[in-house]
């Protein structure tokens, strides 16, 4: 039978993502939604991300004290409540206005990293103010490697000054996937064609919040670009700035420029693991890019196994694409990962009701990693290792 979810406003009466990607659903006009949501070509890979973590069976464990539990994890890049942090993502502010923002400080109360896109709406220095009552709270920057090295370089001088301690380096991402959906939604380059216009103008609410005090820009290419530069123009000059050259040299001349937390977020094959390791990051992301960008690429749990034996330990291993669960940050956890990063979990909880729809995505998988761990027979994480899988 076909549950219900929730369908009112209040995000404290959603128990799980799913209710917030519901509540998101009824908020966003069609082509926010798709932007949100959608994968590249024919979203094989998206659906292939969920179906490989529900494939994953565990054996728990019984008779087992559980009543002491600690899921407090330590990222190479600062610690965290649980094992997650909140991962990048561009354009945020066509959510929900300020949604980085929003992001941050529902990450910081949470006591998780937050992790700042370079294509953000608000700038590095916006969300680093933003979220000054928790200076504790471990910010990081992803970065697009542009072709002009000197906007790479001024952007990590940005951060550095703005004490983000990480940088996150995005490798599947110097050519654009596939997205079908974003040529149909649009007339000419990212102009929502008329059906999508007449859609947009029955959504009030994302009107008055995102419309009506000006579209977002891309704050962090204000700089670059102009403050005045349109986000259509901005757009083009991004697609420009992708360097396609980007190669493993890239990643060692980073290594030697940054003295902070180095992580690599693109990567799938173990020889690339490995080939990570040998540049000297201290982490990598082991992900599809939550199936936008190769539709036909492997999920990221599927790929896990198989790196953490080549990495051995020698650096950390995050995950992301398709984690909505806190068992699916179990599940990562138990294959090799310290952590995961959260893409659309978070993006529903602050598209359906900004800051308290971001902390309410944080609480619900927080707790349900709390909950599976006992159900588990778990005390502690490292008790994972004691876990079959099927
Ligand atoms: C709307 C959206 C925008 C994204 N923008 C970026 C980005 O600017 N840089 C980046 O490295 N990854 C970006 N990603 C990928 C996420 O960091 C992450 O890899 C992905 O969302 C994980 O999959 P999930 O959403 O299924 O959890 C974006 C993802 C989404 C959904």
């Amino acid at each position: 039978m076909k549950r219900k979810l929730y369908s009112g406003r209040n995000p404290a009466r959603a128990v799980a993502i799913a209710d917030l990607q519901a509540m998101a659903r009824r908020r966003l006009p069609h082509f926010a939604l798709e932007y949100l949501e959608c994968g590249a070509e024919d979203e094989l890979g998206v659906h292939a991300n969920r179906a490989a973590f529900e494939a994953l069976r565990l054996v728990p464990r019984t008779l087992r004290d559980v009543s002491a539990r600690s899921i407090e994890t330590q990222f190479k890049g600062g610690n965290s409540a649980a094992p997650m942090a909140v991962g990048p993502t561009g354009f945020n502010g066509m959510l929900w206005r300020d949604a980085d923002i929003a992001l941050a400080r529902a990450a910081a109360q949470s006591g998780v990293p937050f992790c700042l896109a370079t294509l953000a709406s608000a700038s590095i220095e916006r969300v680093a103010a933003a979220t000054r009552e928790w200076p504790a709270a471990p910010r990081w920057l992803q970065l697009y490697m542009f072709q002009d090295r000197q906007c790479t370089l001024e952007l990590m001088q940005r951060a550095r000054d703005a004490g983000y301690t990480s940088l996150v380096l995005t490798t599947d991402a110097t050519v654009y996937g596939n997205r079908n959906w974003e040529a149909r939604n649009y007339r000419g380059f990212k102009k929502p064609d008329f059906r999508n216009l007449l859609n947009t103008a029955t959504c009030w609410r994302w009107l008055a919040n995102v419309y009506a005090p000006g579209l977002p820009r891309f704050e962090n290419l204000d700089g670059f670009i102009g403050k005045r530069a349109s986000a259509l123009d901005a757009a083009e000059w991004i697609e420009r700035q992708m360097d396609t050259t980007l190669a493993w040299r890239d990643v060692e001349w980073l290594r030697e420029r940054w003295d902070g937390t180095l992580i690599l977020k693109g990567i799938l094959d173990a020889d690339d693991a490995s080939q990570a390791v040998r540049c000297g990051v201290d982490s990598i992301v082991v992900t599809n890019h939550g199936g936008r960008q190769l539709d036909a690429a492997i999920p990221s749990v599927a790929a896990l196994p198989a790196i953490a034996d080549a990495v051995g330990g020698r650096a950390e291993i995050l995950l992301d694409s398709g984690v909505r669960r806190g068992m699916d940050a179990l599940k990562a956890r138990r294959l090799g990962a310290q952590g995961v990063l959260l893409g659309r979990a978070t993006l529903y909880g602050v598209a359906a009701a900004g800051e308290r729809g971001a902390l309410r995505a944080l609480e619900i998988i927080r707790s349900e990693i709390d909950n599976g761990l006992a159900q588990l027979g778990c005390a502690s994480l490292d008790r994972l290792a004691d876990i079959a899988i099927a």
